[in-house]
């Protein structure tokens, strides 16, 4: 193949240039994976060259693209930065079109134009969710193909490429049909080789497989610098947006957001969502603060107790595992003579929501202690903390977080531990308590006449 006048062949593996096409590279022996590129962007890509440190920090420093939704940046942390690949995975019809448009719609804001390539979708069903989403529209084009080599040899300067999906783009070159592990990898490689050699951040979007991993080889996800899992019920419209992998920030950001007629937008009530039908003044009823990521959201715990004739009561768990449970029902019998024996017990976190953080605990033995004392708990008392074997209330992580939720939602009294590195300093709205029976006590669950050990 000739060399084209302004154009050069560059291996995605090793970066590589070559004045013409070969099948594999003669540096690093990779096969298939030399793309052609017009030879501007080479000028960036000077991996076999000497530079002072100060040219190489100032090409480093594109600022990142500024998200606007606070959801979306909050899981984004640190932004989407020049010269990296971001994967985002889900089920399809979850939403990961229309949040890419989100992610477009700030990079065009910043003055760029974006690339959206679809492989899945006609231009034109591109273009209705665009106008669905009341998007503005300068400075995005669309593209109908399948082919990568079409988008890594492209010759504009973009500020962002949008790839709708890894598994409807392919690489001809290779004879394995788009979606299959050879052809995912293959391009992922290619893209983020683009990515890094113009400087233009890419979004790559995914399928995701049942168990919920990235559709495609393991190593697609080390092939990027981040990946997010956009997740969520589809008949419902929550939807969280989960950090997995984040070169640039924190990891295991969680972005709460909904999926409304007019696109996705943040979904800031969703710590309290699951608050929504509680009854007030009912018995077995606790209200505690829960880990989601780094984030925590308010859920409710329910008991409901009822006499039982059998020898062996039943015990049964909905959303917090059995182990768990049955420990809290031995430390309240132990400690607060609470006989539960005399009960069938069901234990259930409202709203189908499963619980694997200790700090419920001193919800769950609130509630069981609410349910069997026929006493509710004060609608405006809220608690969390773990609860350990010797009757003691440990602390946790996040607590300050717990508290200002809890307080943030209208709960006065929140009952927990001491909250870690403010010992000395008392805080308004937080009872603290260092055993089950105090907290019981401050919960106004147990008197203290009553028989504790
Ligand atoms: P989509 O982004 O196409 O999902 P994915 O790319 O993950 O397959 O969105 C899927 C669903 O969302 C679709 O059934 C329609 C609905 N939707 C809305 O509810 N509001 C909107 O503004 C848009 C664009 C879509
Ligand atoms: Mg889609």
């Amino acid at each position: 193949m000739a060399k084209k006048k302004g154009n050069s062949y560059i291996c995605s593996v090793c970066d590589a240039t070559f004045p013409t096409w070969m099948g594999q590279c003669s540096n690093c022996e990779s096969w298939n994976m030399i793309v052609e590129v017009a030879d501007d962007y080479l000028d960036s890509s000077k991996a076999d060259f000497s530079q002072p440190v100060d040219e190489i920090v100032a090409t480093f420093d594109s600022p990142p693209v500024i998200l606007s939704d606070p959801e979306v940046a909050r899981a984004i942390d640190g932004g989407i930065v020049a010269g990296s690949t971001l994967l985002v995975g889900g089920e399809p019809g979850i939403g990961k079109s229309t949040l890419a448009l989100l992610l477009a719609k700030d990079a065009v804001a910043s003055g760029g134009r974006v690339l959206y390539v679809t492989g899945e979708e006609s231009k034109e069903q591109v273009a209705a969710r665009v106008v669905r989403c009341g998007l503005e529209t300068d400075g995005l084009e669309v593209i109908a193909t399948s082919s990568i080599e079409k988008v890594v040899s492209t010759k504009s300067k973009y500020s962002m490429v949008v790839v709708d999906s890894i598994q409807a783009i392919a690489d001809t070159s290779i004879d394995s049909p788009p979606g299959s592990i050879n052809q995912v990898r293959q391009c992922s490689s290619l893209l983020s080789a683009f990515a890094r050699r113009t400087r233009t951040p890419v979004v790559i979007l995914s399928h995701v497989t049942k168990d919920g991993s990235i559709a495609g080889p393991k190593q697609l996800e080390h092939l990027v610098d981040a990946v997010y899992v956009l997740e969520g019920e589809r008949s419902g419209s929550s939807r969280s947006l989960r950090s997995l992998k984040n070169r640039f920030g924190r990891v295991s950001e969680v972005g709460y957001l909904k999926m409304t007629e007019g696109g996705m937008i943040a979904d800031q009530d969703f710590v309290v969502s699951a608050l929504i039908d509680r009854r007030s003044g009912a018995y077995g009823s606790a209200v505690t603060a829960i880990r989601d990521g780094l984030r925590v959201r308010l859920v409710e715990i329910q008991t409901l107790v009822v006499p039982t004739g059998k020898e062996s009561p039943r015990r049964i768990f909905n959303g917090i595992g059995s182990v768990r449970g049955g420990m809290i029902i031995g430390v309240l019998d132990h400690y607060i003579k609470l006989r539960s024996e005399k009960f069938d017990i069901f234990v259930s976190v409202a709203g189908g929501i499963s619980v694997d953080d200790p700090a419920a605990d001193l919800a769950i033995a609130a509630a069981i202690t609410s349910a069997i004392y026929k006493r509710p708990i004060p609608r405006e008392v809220g608690l969390f903390g773990e609860v350990g074997l010797t009757g003691e209330v440990r602390r946790v992580g996040l607590a300050y977080e717990r508290f200002s939720e809890l307080l943030r939602y209208g709960f006065t009294t929140v009952v927990g531990p001491k909250l870690g590195d403010l010992d000395d300093v008392p805080l308004r709205g937080l009872a603290d308590v260092r055993t089950v029976s105090e907290a019981l006590l401050a919960g106004h669950l147990i008197k203290s006449n009553d028989d504790l050990v």
